[in-house]
């Protein structure tokens, strides 16, 4: 039988693909251009799978013009690069990474709404300008953490793995919003209390994102939102950009209604909104959450698994749509 054609949409780790290599034909794009649309189309004929990241779009268009394609492995939790109406329809595969990253972004989540309760980057930046000339009572007072309320929307694995974090390691109050609510037994290990919408963004003191993004989760923060908040609150977004209104934080940061954020993502990211590079109170990262050594190679490592699964067993591990007919 002839080998399969797998496509690695971008960088990756040389194992990796060396491990591709033992089982598919293998093309790579190690020198990590970002495609267009239509080079992306270009380098995806022939190809039976391909392993993606967010950035590579798998819509109708790349589906209609790509019939060989199989199966698309996402070296990501998140899958909104992903049409999985098309991808079903076409008979294609989609997959993810969850759980590898959990702990990691759990984490850094976490380190994010410290740093920007705490003020960490301005004062750094105030420092390293040569501003620091003596030490002073209220200089880059922020909030405390502990023993504060921390807000979560989304309560997922990530979601769950703050809320752990914050009520037994900070003595947070923990209080959350999701479509659905979590079953007892994991609302006590998270110490968590089901909230509405409006009471959670009016009773945060610190407010995490970490809700997927989809055309009903798309501005969830916007200006009327932000307008409910805490003018002492804290908002951080580890989850995609879309889900703020960028425009409308970066008005409410400016004008104080709420007093910092911390962004890991972004609207249009790598773009990132000019008024929130000009602002102060905001700390910003360019979507780094999971990014760890060992959790980068395990997410690179499970989207291979799921090709590997797929031409080798006709089954994937980490599934997201469900095919009729998945080899074609
Ligand atoms: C990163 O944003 C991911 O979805 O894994």
């Amino acid at each position: 039988m002839t080998q399969a054609k797998i496509l690695v949409a971008r960088a990756v780790f040389p194992e990796v693909i060396a491990s591709l290599q033992a089982h598919f034909e293998v093309t790579s794009n190690q020198d990590d251009v970002v495609w267009t649309k239509a080079q992306l189309i270009e380098q995806l004929q022939g190809k039976d799978g391909a392993l993606t990241t967010g950035s590579e779009r798998i819509d109708a268009d790349v589906l209609a013009a790509c019939p060989q394609l199989k199966i698309a492995a996402n070296m990501a939790v998140g899958y909104n690069n992903f049409d999985l109406v098309a991808m079903s329809h076409h008979g294609v595969q989609g997959t993810n990474t969850p759980d590898v990253l959990t702990d990691t972004t759990a984490d850094f989540g976490f380190a994010l709404m410290m740093a920007t309760a705490r003020r960490m980057t301005e004062s750094e930046h105030f420092l390293r300008r040569g501003e620091w000339t003596k030490w002073r009572y209220d200089m880059f007072m922020g909030s405390d953490i502990h023993g504060a309320t921390l807000g979560i929307l989304g309560m997922g694995r990530i979601g769950q793995g703050i809320a752990q974090r914050g009520a037994h390691g900070f003595g947070m109050k923990v209080i959350y919003h999701n479509r659905s609510r979590l079953d007892p037994a994991a609302e006590a290990r998270c110490q968590a209390t089901y909230v509405s919408k409006e009471d959670l963004l009016k009773r945060a003191d610190h407010l995490v994102l970490v809700l997927p993004y989809s055309a009903e989760s798309h501005h969830s923060i916007g200006a009327a939102e932000l307008a409910q908040m805490k003018p002492t609150a804290t908002l951080v977004n580890i989850a995609r950009g879309g889900i703020v209104d960028d425009a409308a934080l970066a008005a409410a940061l400016k004008a104080r209604t709420i007093a910092a954020a911390g962004l890991d993502v972004f609207e249009g990211e790598p773009q990132v909104h000019p008024d929130l590079l000009t602002l102060p109170n905001v700390v910003l990262t360019p979507h780094i959450a999971s990014a760890s050594g060992p959790t980068r190679l395990a997410m690179a490592k499970l989207a291979a698994d799921n090709l590997v699964a797929f031409f080798k067993q006709n089954a994937v591990l980490t599934p997201v749509n469900s095919v009729v007919s998945a080899i074609k």
